[in-house]
């Protein structure tokens, strides 16, 4: 008897319509499984062999073939049990044709024959809900699905809920979506830019940053406040909208991160530690799972301490920090995943951290400054739109009273900005809007200088040593501050500030 079932694998952040077609006929038993499938599937014979007999059912004697078609797709993942355990009953006659007809099936089972979650349940169901309306999952699963509209997902317990469910004996309650879920480590409503005192500048390049989505580089003496002040950046972000938030998911649902019910409904936050890997980072293994960059889509990567990451791990961000996605690319085939996210770096200023302290001396000779600082490419800190200086409290200022604003006050306010920037870009554009992503074209399009402002830059440009390559950005920013105070012409204020914000470059350092 031949069989057909339903099912998908993950690519990247799209899935792979598959169909399994199950054989059994006589002759000497076997289990072959065709069509470019990896060692987890193979190794599925045993887990559905034992699942099927566990659950009551006859596993059959004869010879059954396995085929994953489209035959030249490489195909991964354990969610291949359960469509191929289905095929094996229907093509053995305890299902009909008629039951799995118009079904997805993915599930990775257990010896007892129940259902376990597996990577990617909702990549897979937002592509096939163009074809099928009807999915059948683990529960966990099932819930991550249930956040697509228009669908019906069914999360059965075992392989026996699935058949009793099928053949209509006990028929399964469709699945409902979204509880909320905060993934903000430590970052959470507890953190407030109010805990900081003093640092007003910090403050308002910081909320620059969060209104025009720019990167951002904050540079200080030992114990000044900078980790302290990233760690709150993302308090003073917009909530994420539903399609953001539905985006996020995918990845953390394919990156298998998303075990316990629902959506991801807050902007991710990813610091990860200096001595991360190439491959934590950027997203690896023989089949490529998103990284940290990507699992910090449309939310903030932090990384402290900025010049001690490995040169290779920092050099991985340039891809995505001018494309908001990064490709990873292997033998068997290349795989690309969203990566658009805020950048927050802090680093001491030289080895030793005190160069700009005007109180301590710093014992670094030039040429280990300037070894530090070389750690971090040109073109990287060509990306980071923002720099700034963060310097030592005084004692005045520390033992003072907290007098700033609170990051629900501040946050108001970028809202308002990014709202300016949606009306300008609209639905031209399908990922957010926001300056920092203006092309070179938009950018010429939309920051129209002063005269003033014409004169400001040219000096900038010629007195000061301002890069060319600078311009750009120096622009963008300047268009965000201008957008902050709600006008349309770029003044020569909006440009001095955000000419200000480019201290690398004035070669302060140098
Ligand atoms: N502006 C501030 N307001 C209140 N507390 C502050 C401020 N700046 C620093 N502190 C205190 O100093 C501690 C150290 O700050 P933080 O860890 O942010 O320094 P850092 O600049 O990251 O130093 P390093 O370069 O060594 O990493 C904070 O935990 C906080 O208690
Ligand atoms: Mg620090």
């Amino acid at each position: 008897m031949l069989s057909k079932v339903n099912t998908a694998c993950v690519m990247g952040m799209e899935a792979c319509h598959v169909e399994v077609e199950v054989d059994v006929s006589g002759g000497m038993p076997g289990f072959l499984v065709v069509g470019l499938p990896d060692t987890a599937i193979r190794e599925s014979r045993d887990r559905i062999r034992s699942a099927i007999k566990n659950s009551g059912f006859v596993f059959p004697q004869g010879k059954i073939t396995v085929n994953l078609s489209p035959a030249d797709v490489k195909k991964e993942g354990a969610g291949f049990d359960l469509p191929i355990a289905v095929g094996i009953l229907t093509a053995t006659g305890a299902l009909e044709q008629e039951d799995v007809k118009g079904k997805v099936f993915c599930a990775e089972l257990a010896l007892n024959g129940k259902l376990r979650p597996f990577r990617g349940a909702l990549p897979v169901t937002i592509h096939m809900k163009e074809k099928f309306g009807i999915f059948v999952m683990s529960p966990v699963s099932a819930a991550e699905s249930a956040n697509v509209d228009e669908i019906t997902v069914y999360g059965a317990p075992s392989l026996r809920g699935v058949v009793e469910h099928l053949k209509g004996i006990k028929p399964l309650k469709p699945a409902r979506g979204a509880s909320r879920k905060k993934l903000s480590d430590d970052f959470g409503s507890i953190l407030d830019l109010n805990d900081v005192k003093g640092q007003e500048h910090v403050k308002r390049g910081m909320e620059v940053a969060a209104s025009g989505g720019h990167n951002i580089l904050l540079l200080g003496p030992p114990g000044s406040g900078k980790s302290m002040l990233a760690k709150r950046f993302p308090t003073i972000l917009p909530e994420l909208s539903e399609e953001e938030s539905l985006e996020t998911t995918k990845i953390y649902s394919i990156a298998g991160q998303l075990r316990d019910t629902g959506l991801i409904t807050s902007r991710p936050v990813r610091s990860p530690h200096h001595t991360v890997s190439y491959a934590a980072m950027a997203g690896g293994g023989s089949w490529p799972l998103p990284g940290e960059i990507s699992l910090a889509h449309n939310g903030v990567l932090f990384l402290d301490e900025f010049p001690e990451f490995r040169r290779d791990v920092i050099e991985t961000l340039r891809q995505p920090l001018e494309s908001g996605e990064i490709t990873i690319t292997r033998v068997q085939r290349s795989l690309r995943y969203s990566a658009r996210f805020i950048l927050i770096a802090a680093m001491n200023p030289c080895p030793c951290g005190y160069f700009t302290d005007p109180k301590k001396v710093c014992r670094c000779g030039p040429d280990q400054i300037q070894k530090y600082l070389c750690k971090i490419s040109g073109p990287l800190l060509d990306r980071i739109d923002i720099h700034i200086e963060v310097p030592r409290l005084e004692y005045k200022q520390l033992s003072g009273k907290r007098c700033g604003e609170f990051s629900k006050d501040i946050r108001e306010r970028v809202k308002k900005c990014r709202d300016i920037q949606t009306g300008r870009f609209g639905v031209r554009r399908e990922t957010a809007a926001c300056n920092a992503l203006m092309s070179s074209k938009e950018t010429e399009m939309y920051c129209l200088l002063s005269d003033e402002a014409r004169e400001l830059l040219k000096t900038a440009i010629l007195e000061l040593g301002i890069s060319a390559r600078a311009y750009d950005k120096i622009l963008k920013v300047s268009r965000t501050i201008a957008d902050m105070e709600g006008v349309e012409k770029i003044e020569a204020h909006h440009l001095s500030e955000a000419v200000g914000y480019r201290c690398l470059d004035r070669n302060l350092w140098a």
